[in-house]
């Protein structure tokens, strides 16, 4: 075996040893409290509809868009979609990126310079610390959710300032102190980014997200808001000033050098950014998350306390967490373990996902098998 093929295999042995092992799963269960669609507009035969119709607007429809948006992969249909949900989120403008992972780590590498800093809270999505160890910057982070902490490392900060956090938690589905972190931004000159991956369509008014619920999208330096959880499609906008809009183009490498979505993926966007313009489903999702939230708590199972779609159950290891999953599996509820490395070693889980197409009954059986799980555990 070469050194290259002995390296992969001892790393993968690793994992296996530790229970920790990835693998990709075509786990497809009857009862869906796993997957993002928090609306349902993923499996929406309106949503499918107003998407085959709007697509038979388009003439000479191409299967895929040719190459970058900087050479023949710009349409005037995609700049359109990207004023149309800028005016959705009370933004002067926003750029398209093909998925948020693309959009964080193009934003954050291009800005942050040498001598600049960055300071995110310690619970981050990877893609927003990729972007932060892409850039040249110095980089901080700080006791999830303490403004404390927050403070005592912009008294350290020089440059350009920017802060980091996401306004819903993708693992544990708690709240940032938005008002607050900003109150604290504003006061030591730094620029505040927002990742609302998981709070668009369950906060603010039409689902529009949590800066514009706290009246902040002023405020903000930039925002970034993916299409691929409650919009039920695949791609991300960073949503910003005019100017901050020409720097990506100019200078964000994973906007400049990637092939742009084909237009039948702009079209599904613009369909979803409509339907959820129409309807407001916030409150079908918030009824669901008060009745999942007060069962769990009159249950007593051991969580971490959240107002949004996402929901913990927490095990102290992984091989619980993992054999509770398959236990409710076989039930066919289709609940995942998220495990060390994703998430702290000690505080491996279950993820409970709530969509507004879970029954009352549904989420009471979860319960019910939680509570049973617990007493046998
Ligand atoms: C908070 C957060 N930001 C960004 C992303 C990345 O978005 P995408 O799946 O569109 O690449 C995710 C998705 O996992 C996320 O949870």
């Amino acid at each position: 075996m070469n050194k290259a093929a002995q390296f992969i295999q001892e790393r993968l042995q690793a994992r296996a040893d530790s229970g920790s092992l990835r693998k990709l799963s075509r786990l497809h269960l009857p009862v869906d409290f796993c997957s993002n669609d928090y609306l349902g507009f993923s499996r929406s035969a309106v949503l499918k509809n107003h998407i085959e119709a709007l697509l038979l607007q388009i003439p000479n429809l191409s299967t895929g868009s040719g190459g970058s948006r900087l050479l023949s992969g710009n349409h005037v249909f995609t700049e359109e979609t990207e004023a149309m949900i800028a005016k959705f989120h009370d933004a002067e403008s926003g750029l398209i990126f093909n998925s948020g992972y693309d959009a964080n780590i193009g934003l954050i590498s291009s800005l942050a310079q040498r001598g600049d800093t960055i300071i995110s809270d310690e619970l981050i999505h990877a893609s927003l610390i990729d972007g932060a160890r892409l850039s040249h910057a110095s980089r901080y982070t700080f006791k999830h959710n303490d403004i404390a902490a927050l403070e005592a490392k912009l008294k350290l900060a020089t440059g350009n300032i920017y802060v980091l956090v996401e306004s819903v938690y993708s693992m544990d589905g708690d709240l940032a102190p938005l008002a607050a972190i900003n109150a604290c931004c504003k006061h030591y000159g730094a620029n505040l980014i927002v990742d609302e991956a998981h709070a668009l369509g369950i906060f603010g008014n039409y689902g529009t997200g949590r800066v514009q619920e706290l009246g902040l999208e002023q405020e903000v330096f930039a925002r970034v808001v993916t299409f691929g959880k409650a919009l039920g499609c695949h791609g991300a906008i960073v949503l910003g000033s005019p100017a901050l809009r020409e720097y990506l183009i100019n200078f964000a490498r994973s906007f400049i050098y990637t092939t742009a979505a084909p237009l039948h993926s702009i079209v599904s966007i613009h369909a979803a950014y409509q339907l959820l313009a129409e309807t407001d489903h916030t409150p079908i999702i918030t009824e669901r998350i008060k009745q999942y939230s007060q069962a769990v708590e009159i249950a007593g199972i051991a969580h971490k306390p959240s107002e949004s779609s996402i929901q913990t159950v927490l095990y102290n290891s992984g091989i619980k967490a993992k054999s509770a999953a398959e236990s409710l599996q076989q039930k066919g509820l289709d609940v995942r373990a998220i495990l060390s490395p994703t998430v702290p070693k000690g505080s491996e889980r279950l993820r409970i996902c709530l969509h507004t197409y879970n029954s009352n009954e549904e989420i009471q059986t979860l319960i019910s098998q939680l509570v049973l799980l617990k007493q046998h555990e």
